[in-house]
């Protein structure tokens, strides 16, 4: 950093502001019942016993081979876990529960609209549907092991059996959020090398249906523009036999699954035999530059782990009601809706639309009819929940035993609703703070055995060491209340392999920054960079700030901001573009877009749109920026360096800071007039912000 002035004043306020939470013990009758309530599993998993403890987690696999090393750091910091093993991820999931207990039910799918029936998949159904689609997929896509395709699904059952007739094949899944436009998914088609994309012709959201068909012809065109040719896209139908799209197919491209999948029934695919590193799939994420980074995830030790932590913090029992609302397009639904309860041969709920569709009430009344005892959010949507029904769970007859929270930090005021509310003071909480690139879970409490602390996620997961650097790699000692890098000193198997296609940038982004010695085999020498601020506190709980690098973290979803400026650059008119954090009470952040114009041309409601509408091309309407500011003139350093955390302070109306060492001062003035008048017009005054927040803003773009 080159501002470190600046930062050690927001670090020293941090700690004048931080206050310690109440604890929470986990409910008694919860404990009695929790697969981890034997303070023993911490001794198993005790520093002294890495990597060797993690064989708890493999061993609750089958394995076709039993792998011979546990971690191979040959190659450090690329690790090889349960090297030598062998496995396949579906017939973990599917088979193995369909052999036992083909009648259970799997899936439970519940569609947006009301009036429309559940759908329960048994796991024998699941495995007929796999094998059917895994032959589709081999015979009529020429799909083989090691292959790519890219998934462009929305919340509807065809997403899992898609993800496990892959697996089933190792072929190599790349799912794109569905809420992505056509052109981030080409991008994300383009990079993978995929010549087959499997998308749906629409679903519903907010009551209505969608066209999503029209995004897989705006993909195939952005992958053909980046050197990708598409040859098939299969189009699962939302109705059977009817087309939800005005989108044409195109002749001899673009194939309904429900018209072929008939050639394929009562066939069997057996399940591949997978090296335990051979790659599972990847999941697209953002970074500091705008090309996406494709965390590749493994078989062995991210099944394993996923496996693992499903069972000891989600604590998935076979005969729970396990309901996640994250998208199956992000790492927590593959990882907590997919393959983690179905690896433990548990049911999972997932639901396809908006949680307060048709009112706030629903996600009460899924709860309630489907007797969900397990249930998993981002903060977003409980401080959505909370907002428009904060009375509506009192109403329903459910009963939580656990609850998680992912995604962003948690404000205690709306853990605590989170837990006496939608909790009824019965369900212990695990708030979970990990990444795309961890595969699970990093920090969390072990639900039935250590007390929850709100707004601190908790400790290191088991076998997980967090540790906490300044930006000269001392350690920052635990309860002194100064933040700094967080970071993790040991491998784990969830952790990604690479970035795909890009190994020096996993190498750079993750590894380079506090490794002393690059020739070295030894995993001491290779702590993990995550990218966010934490603090410690006394009781070894990590309070995690948020990302220290130029993401954005919009309700969950991690934004570039190097992304939303290219796509906001796209537009011909637009000089220079600067996306910044404004501090939202739903979102927790939302963006603002800073434009200048070039010259000649003028500012106002067409060009702003302009810029909103380049921006939900480009990347999709999870990004679509709350206000584009068109100004004059960016303030910026004297090398021409775009002063970001500048703009961010007049968008959540904090102190500027010092200006006087800018290029230009004098424009500062001019944009805070500007920006926030307009604001105070429309009443978009901000609430005071918290230290944390005020640290965030005021460093925002620092490196
Ligand atoms: O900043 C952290 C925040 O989300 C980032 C990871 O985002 P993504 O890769 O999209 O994965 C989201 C689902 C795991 C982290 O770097 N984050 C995630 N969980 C938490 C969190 N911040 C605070 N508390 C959490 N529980």
């Amino acid at each position: 950093m080159t501002e470190n002035s600046e930062n050690e004043v927001s670090e020293s306020q941090i700690a004048v502001h931080w206050r310690e939470e109440e604890y929470f013990d986990p409910p008694p009758a919860f404990t009695a019942q929790a697969n981890a309530n034997d303070p023993a599993i911490l001794e198993r998993f005790s520093e002294d016993k890495f990597p060797d403890c993690f064989t708890e987690y493999a061993d609750m696999l089958a394995w076709d081979q039993k792998w011979d090393t546990v971690l191979d750091t040959s190659n450090a910091p690329f690790w090889k876990w349960f090297g030598g093993g062998k496995l396949n991820a579906c017939y973990n999931c599917v088979d193995r529960h369909a052999a036992a207990n083909p009648d259970k039910t799997a899936v439970i799918w519940v569609p947006e609209l009301e009036e429309d029936e559940t759908v329960r998949i048994s796991y024998g159904e699941l495995l007929r549907q796999v094998n059917e689609f895994a032959a589709m997929l081999r015979d009529f896509a020429g799909l083989d092991t090691g292959d790519r395709v890219t998934l462009h699904m929305p919340m509807v059952p065809q997403a899992i059996v898609t993800m496990l007739a892959c697996a089933r094949i190792g072929i190599v899944h790349s799912q794109v959020f569905g809420g992505f436009s056509g052109n981030a998914c080409g991008t994300r088609i383009a990079d993978s090398g995929s010549r087959v994309l499997i998308t749906m012709d629409g679903y519903f959201r907010a009551g209505s249906i969608t066209d999503h068909k029209v995004k897989a012809d705006e993909a195939v065109a952005e992958a053909a523009r980046q050197g990708q040719e598409v040859d098939k896209v299969l189009v699962w139908r939302r109705h059977q036999g009817e087309y939800a799209s005005a989108t044409p197919m195109a002749d001899g491209r673009d194939f309904f699954v429900d018209e072929h999948i008939g050639d394929y029934a009562g066939q069997v695919v057996e399940p591949v035999s997978q090296p335990s590193e051979a790659p599972l799939f990847l999941m697209y994420t953002s970074g500091t530059t705008g090309r996406p980074k494709g965390a590749q995830h493994s078989t062995g030790g991210y099944l394993a782990y996923v496996t693992g932590t499903s069972k000891y913090y989600q604590d998935i029992h076979p005969d729970d009601v396990y309901w996640c609302l994250a998208d199956i397009g992000w790492i927590t639904g593959h990882s907590y809706i997919v393959y983690g309860p179905l690896s433990l041969g548990t049911t999972t709920v997932i639901y396809e639309g908006v949680p307060n569709y048709p009112d706030a009430g629903r996600p009460w009344r899924i709860a309630e009819e489907l007797g969900v005892n397990i249930f998993h959010t981002s903060p977003t949507s409980i401080r959505m929940l909370r907002k428009v029904g904060p009375d509506e769970p009192a109403k329903y007859n459910y009963h939580f035993k656990t609850m998680t929270t992912v995604g962003e930090p948690i404000e205690p005021e709306v853990w605590r609703w989170y837990y006496h509310s939608v909790g009824k003071d019965k369900a212990a909480i695990t708030d979970t703070w990990w990444q795309t690139e961890t595969g699970g879970f990093l920090g969390s409490t072990l639900p039935g055995l250590q007390p929850m602390k709100p707004g601190s996620c908790g400790p290191g997961a088991l076998g997980i060491y967090p540790v906490i650097y300044d930006e000269d790699r001392n350690e920052i000692p635990k309860g002194i209340g100064r933040a700094g890098n967080i970071c993790i000193r040991n491998p784990w198997p969830g952790i990604m392999q690479t970035v795909w296609g890009q190994p020096e940038r996993f190498l750079d982004v993750y590894y380079r920054k506090y490794n002393s010695d690059p020739e070295s085999k030894d995993w001491h020498d290779w702590p993990y960079f995550a990218g966010d601020g934490a603090l410690e506190a006394d009781d070894g709980y990590f309070r995690i700030l948020g990302r220290i690098d130029d993401v954005i973290n919009v309700a969950g979803h991690r934004l570039g901001t190097k992304e939303l400026e290219s796509a906001a650059l796209t537009v011909p008119e637009v000089a220079e573009a600067a996306a910044v954090p404004v501090i939202d009470d739903i979102r927790g952040r939302m963006v603002e877009m800073y434009i200048s114009l070039k010259p000649g041309f003028s500012a106002g409601p067409e060009m702003e749109g302009k810029v909103t509408k380049a921006i939900e091309v480009e990347i999709g309407k999870i990004a679509r920026p709350k206000n584009v500011w068109i100004v004059p003139d960016m303030p910026k350093t004297r090398s021409g360096k775009i002063m970001r955390r500048v703009i961010a302070s007049v968008s959540n109306f904090t102190d500027v800071g010092d200006v006087t060492t800018l290029a230009n001062p004098e424009v500062v003035e001019g944009i805070k007039h500007q920006v926030q008048s307009a604001k105070v017009a429309r009443g978009d005054t901000p609430r005071e912000l918290s230290q944390t927040e005020l640290a965030e803003i005021q460093a925002f773009g620092n490196e």
